[in-house]
């Protein structure tokens, strides 16, 4: 494996003692009521901030948290992450009821979520003498939740003196944010130059794992993207049709590749302006861009809506396709199960409402009982795989929507740039 691929992590540097700052993306979905609605980021987290914990480093975790835009909005704090944080790390205190709501403005000790073995304190800022004081105070295993980030604006502009004032809280830098690695920030990228910078155990697996996909994927390499939108995914589709054996489009974005062969697609989802970049991409990938046969064409885009499944070319006048067809799930459930690897991205169709959800199950169900390597990426489509209940079976599931994409792009992601190679300078 190049040393691109092979980062160090916390376990080639000394940990305890030090102050260990740990850059996690905890931008999870809230409920209406404003409580964490999916975990997921927060579990995928929870191995690097119990390792350094329990090998006696003082943690100090900060995240992003939405795009409040260089301001504090109150709606953004992190006040709910810290409210079920301790009950992710294993203790009992953070569940709903528990104590670590949001704390006394201000104040560093406004929350403090008892679990049994990992209590997190919650500041609700990310810089300034209260933070310092509580960073400073910090003892051997304990663990300090900051406020987001992004309420600076020196976070977003990757300014060097926002970075150090980060830096300035801890001796050590973690990197554990692969969902925010491809984006250049103070803490995601800016604070490597003012300490040690090592991978967390998720950025490690993420890299890795997506890194296989692009150095030494087992053949065939299927690649499924969905989605709404070609113009999204223009970069990826390009970097891929030289990596994989077959290219499988889905959803909406589909709609554009069929319209640029021509198919009238009535009043379905179809981007006018990339109907020539639809074509190049057609051109270049030589037969091996695989596109639906069969599309569930609807009146409407709800539930219970009357459906048919037509070619391409039947969908009925002011009807919209909203889903691949069963020929195409079979079709594309086949080119999954002879596949060596596969890689998922998008929807199949808008699988939220049902039934417009088969395609994406089909391929989730197809994927998960396939003895292929398989990485999925994209809310969307981890959603589909939690639906159908097979997340358990897929190899890697990655917590980067737009770093997995941007990383499949071919491009060095400014987050994992920054960390020390293995077999590079001690830190
Ligand atoms: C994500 O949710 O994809 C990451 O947390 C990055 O968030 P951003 O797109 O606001 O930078």
């Amino acid at each position: 494996m190049p040393s691109k691929y092979n980062k160090q992590t916390v376990k080639d540097v000394p940990v305890e003692g030090r102050r260990v700052f740990v850059r996690v993306d905890f931008n999870v979905p809230l409920t209406p009521a404003g409580e964490v609605a999916d975990r997921t980021r927060l579990t995928a987290a929870a191995p690097t901030i119990k390792y350094l914990a329990e090998h006696g480093a003082k943690v100090i975790l900060a995240s992003h948290f939405g795009r409040p835009k260089g301001k504090v909005v109150e709606s953004m704090r992190l006040a709910p992450v810290a409210k079920v944080l301790p009950e992710v790390l294993g203790g009992a205190g953070g569940g709903a009821g528990g104590s670590a709501a949001a704390g006394k403005s201000g104040g560093h000790d406004g929350g403090h979520g008892r679990g049994h073995d990992h209590p997190v304190t919650y500041v609700r800022d990310c810089v300034g003498p209260e933070v310092e004081a509580a960073a400073a105070a910090l003892k051997p295993g304990e663990i300090l939740l900051l406020d987001n980030l992004r309420f600076y604006p020196g976070e977003e502009a990757n300014d060097p003196a926002f970075a150090k004032q980060l830096a300035a809280l801890a001796d050590l830098y973690v990197n554990d944010a692969f969902g925010a690695a491809h984006r250049a920030h103070a803490s995601t990228t800016g604070m490597a130059s003012f300490l040690p910078a090592v991978a967390g155990f998720l950025m490690e697996q993420e890299v890795r794992s997506l890194g296989k996909l692009l150095e030494a994927p087992a053949r065939p390499f299927v690649a499924i993207l969905g989605g709404a939108k070609v113009s999204d995914k223009i970069g990826v589709i390009e970097n891929l049709l030289g990596l994989v054996d077959r290219l499988l489009i889905g959803g909406g974005m589909a709609n554009t590749f069929l319209a640029a062969q021509g198919h009238d697609l009535k009043k379905s989802l179809v981007e006018q302006d990339k109907l020539d970049e639809a074509r190049r991409l057609l051109a270049a990938a030589r037969g091996r861009l695989q596109l639906p046969v069969d599309v569930v064409a609807a009146a409407e885009a709800k539930a219970g809506a009357q459906t048919k499944v037509v070619p391409p070319d039947g969908v009925p006048d002011g009807w919209t396709a909203l889903d691949v067809g069963p020929r195409t799930a079979d079709a594309f459930a086949q080119a999954v199960a002879g596949a060596g690897t596969v890689f998922w991205n998008g929807p199949l169709g808008l699988f939220e409402i049902e039934p417009f959800d088969r395609g994406s199950t089909a391929v989730a169900k197809a994927i998960a009982s396939s003895k292929a390597f398989s990485v999925v990426g994209g809310g969307d489509s981890i959603a589909a795989l939690e639906k159908s209940g097979v997340a358990g079976s897929i190899s890697h599931i990655s917590t980067g929507g737009g770093a997995s994409l941007e990383f499949l792009e071919g491009r060095e992601l400014p987050g994992v740039a920054c960390l020390a190679d293995r077999g590079g300078a001690a830190q």
